[in-house]
């Protein structure tokens, strides 16, 4: 296989001042790509803001000999968003790919968690997701071409204790990237969504000390960065990763049962056949899903 580069290519990578980030806008850009580093550089629950981490990591690429401005805006604000997609217009007149990445964290168990901890966590990840991909969408449409990948997250995709902020945020976004994935297609946009794992300053608190070495974002970022390439087709998919492990995640509906005599005993005495598993189908798309359905009921 000869080496996949980015060369032409414009990326914009969200939050990529730290961790995960950082490691995906490096690799693009030591890959070939034309980077804008956005990161608003606030703490881990999304307070504060600085220009220093996006600047630090332009230093480091342009160091490196690869190309990148910073954009300290925030993702959250329909301004903010719009500002970032301008960035990579105005140092590199397009933007290919989009790497919506920026997330914060205010964990909270469910009974105490309040509605300011929940609304911050999904404006910046499920609203920041949109808004940034908003701003892209229409210059990728008109180029015919465009690639975007979302952070989802294994807390959403099957739950954490103390996240229902986080989650429901996470989950939201394999829902927009599934929309995304079929509204582009006609248009050579591609969208997928990982959930990873990596060591960084999310996570540095919660995992094993020993997950330090092995863990790592740079462990992420070549999915990020395949999923990124014109080469690859798929659209709409989701892919646990962590570690050098890549899997597909996927939402697939069981056989079902059915009958002419519903009534909440008839549920109660077929719960078993209700939760079975096997076999499964996949639908890519409610329609997929609704014909599924159809033909089981008939
Ligand atoms: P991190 O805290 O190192 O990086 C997140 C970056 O987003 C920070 O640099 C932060 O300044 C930036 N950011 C936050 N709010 C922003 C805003 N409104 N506008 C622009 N930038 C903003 O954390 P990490 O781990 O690198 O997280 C990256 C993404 O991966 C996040 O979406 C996170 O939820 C997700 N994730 C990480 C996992 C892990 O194991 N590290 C697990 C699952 C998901």
């Amino acid at each position: 296989m000869p080496e996949l580069r980015f060369n032409g290519k414009v990326a914009v990578v969200t939050g990529a001042g730290h961790g995960l980030g950082r490691s995906h806008a490096l690799l693009l850009a030591e890959r070939g790509a034309k980077v804008v580093v956005n990161d608003l550089g606030g703490a881990l629950d999304g307070t504060g803001a600085s220009t220093g981490p996006a600047a630090e990591v332009v230093e480091l690429i342009v160091k490196n000999g690869g190309e990148a401005v910073a954009s300290a805006d925030n993702v959250a604000t329909p301004e903010g968003a719009e500002a970032i997609v301008q960035a990579a217009r105005d140092a590199f007149g397009r933007v290919d790919i989009l790497v919506n990445n920026a997330g914060i964290l205010r964990d909270r168990s469910f009974g105490k968690m309040s509605v300011e901890e929940f609304d911050s966590v999904l404006a910046v990840h499920v609203r920041g997701s949109f808004l940034v991909s908003r701003a892209a969408f229409p210059h990728m449409k008109e180029q015919r071409y465009g690639r975007i990948v979302n952070t989802s997250s294994p807390a959403g995709l099957f739950g954490n204790f103390g996240q229902a902020n986080y989650s429901t945020a996470k989950m939201g976004l394999v829902g927009l990237t599934k929309t995304l994935g079929i509204e582009g297609a006609r248009a050579g946009i591609r969208a997928n969504a990982i959930a990873p794992i990596a060591w960084t300053r999310m996570t540095e608190a919660l995992l094993p000390a020993e997950f330090e070495q092995r863990f790592t974002a740079d462990r992420v970022s070549p999915l990020v960065a395949f999923l990124a390439h014109e080469s690859c087709e798929t659209s709409g998919e989701v892919f646990s990763v962590g570690a050098g492990r890549i899997a597909r995640v996927f939402v697939a509906e069981g056989p079902g049962w059915r009958t002419d005599d519903l009534s909440i005993e008839s549920i109660a005495d077929n719960w078993d056949a209700i939760l079975a598993e096997q076999p499964y189908v996949q639908p890519t798309t409610l329609g997929e899903q609704a014909s599924a359905s159809m033909k089981a009921m008939l």
